[in-house]
C-alpha cells in the first residue's frame, strides 16, 4: 500500500473532547484514483493534511510511500512525494511571474540549476499552459491559475497528488479542465486523491472514502457507495441525479436493470428498458 493509516484520531484542541478525526483507517494503493467525499466539516482536509505532515499525527499510525509521517527528518522527502493543490489558487503563488513561481519550488528542493527551466516547461505543458511562462499569476483566469498551481506540484514529480477541493472555486469549464488533467495524470500512473463534496466528481474514482463527523462511513466503489440511499443520507449528501431518478422510477413501478451513476448510463438503462416493452 502506498498510503497506510490506522486508527488516526485528531483533535484541534489537543487533549480536548471534540475530535475532527476519529479512528480513521486509510488504505490507498499505488496508481489508485481515490475520492474523499463528505459534507462540510466532515474531516476531509484534516485527514489529507496528515499525509504530507501539514498536521502532526496525534494518535494512530500513518505511512506514506513507506515514510512514517512522524519522522520529522523525512518531512521534506514526504512533501516531495506527496504534492497538494488547494481550493484557492491565489494562496499558492509565491512569485510574480509564472515560471519563477514554479522554479521556486524546484530551487527549494535543490534541483540542479540546469534542470530547472526544462522542468518548468514540461510541467506547464502537462497542464496545457505552455506559452504562459512570463505571465503574472494574477492576470490568469481561475482555471488557468489552478493549472499553474498544479504545474508547480508536478514539476517536483510527486507520486501522490492531492486535490483539496481544487475545483470548488472554478466555473463549470474551469472545473472540467482540472478534472480532465486529474484523469490524465491518473492514466499516466499517478496516485490521485481528490477531495470533494460534489458527488458527481466522485463518480469517476476507483474508490470512494465517504466521511462524516470525522469518521469513515464507507469505503468502496462509486457503485456501492453512491447508490446506497441510507448511506448517502447518513453522510448528509444528495445522491447523483441518475441515482435519484432510478429510485423515483421504482416508486412509480418502473424497474431499470441497474442503478446508473451518470447521465450516459441513465440513457442506456432507459433504452434497454424501452426495448424490452
Ligand atoms: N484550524 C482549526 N481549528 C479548530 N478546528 C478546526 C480547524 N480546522 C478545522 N476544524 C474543525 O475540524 C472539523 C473538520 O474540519 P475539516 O476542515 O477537516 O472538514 P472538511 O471536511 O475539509 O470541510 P469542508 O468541506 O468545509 O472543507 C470541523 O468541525 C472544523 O470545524
Ligand atoms: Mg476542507
Amino acid at each position: 500500500m502506498l498510503v497506510e493509516g490506522k486508527n488516526i484520531c485528531y483533535s484541534y484542541a489537543f487533549g480536548g473532547f471534540s475530535f475532527a478525526l476519529r479512528d480513521v483507517d486509510l488504505n490507498i494503493a499505488r496508481g489508485e484514483f481515490v475520492a474523499i467525499l463528505g459534507c462540510n466539516g466532515s474531516g476531509k482536509s484534516t485527514l489529507v493534511k496528515h499525509l504530507n505532515a501539514l498536521l502532526q499525527l496525534q494518535q494512530g499510525e500513518l505511512k506514506v510511500a513507506q515514510i512514517d509521517v512522524r519522522n520529522e527528518k523525512e518531512v521534506w522527502l514526504l512533501r516531495r512525494r506527496c504534492g497538494m493543490v488547494f481550493q484557492n489558487p491565489d494562496h499558492q503563488f509565491v512569485a510574480p511571474v509564472v515560471e519563477e513561481d514554479i522554479a521556486f519550488g524546484l530551487e527549494n528542493y535543490e534541483v540542479p540549476r540546469n534542470e530547472i527551466s526544462g522542468r518548468v516547461r514540461s510541467a506547464l505543458a502537462r497542464v496545457e499552459m505552455s506559452g504562459y511562462e512570463k505571465r503574472a499569476p494574477n492576470t490568469l483566469s481561475g482555471g488557468q491559475k489552478q493549472r499553474v498551481a498544479l504545474a508547480g506540484v508536478l514539476a517536483l514529480d510527486p507520486e501522490i497528488i492531492i486535490f483539496d477541493e481544487a475545483t470548488a472555486m472554478l466555473d463549470p469549464d474551469g472545473r472540467q479542465e482540472v478534472i480532465k488533467i486529474m484523469e490524465k495524470l491518473h492514466r499516466a500512473g499517478k496516485t490521485i486523491i481528490a477531495i470533494t463534496h460534489y458527488v458527481e466528481e466522485a463518480v469517476a474514482a476507483d474508490k470512494i472514502i465517504l466521511m462524516h463527523q470525522g469518521r469513515v462511513l464507507a469505503c468502496g466503489s462509486p457503485q456501492t457507495v453512491l447508490t446506497n440511499l441510507d448511506l448517502m443520507k447518513e453522510a448528509e449528501l444528495i445522491p447523483p441525479f441518475p441515482v435519484r431518478l432510478y429510485y423515483d422510477l421504482q416508486q412509480a413501478g418502473i424497474y431499470l436493470n441497474r442503478c446508473p451513476l451518470t447521465e450516459e448510463e441513465l440513457v442506456e438503462e432507459i433504452c434497454q428498458f424501452k426495448s424490452k416493452i
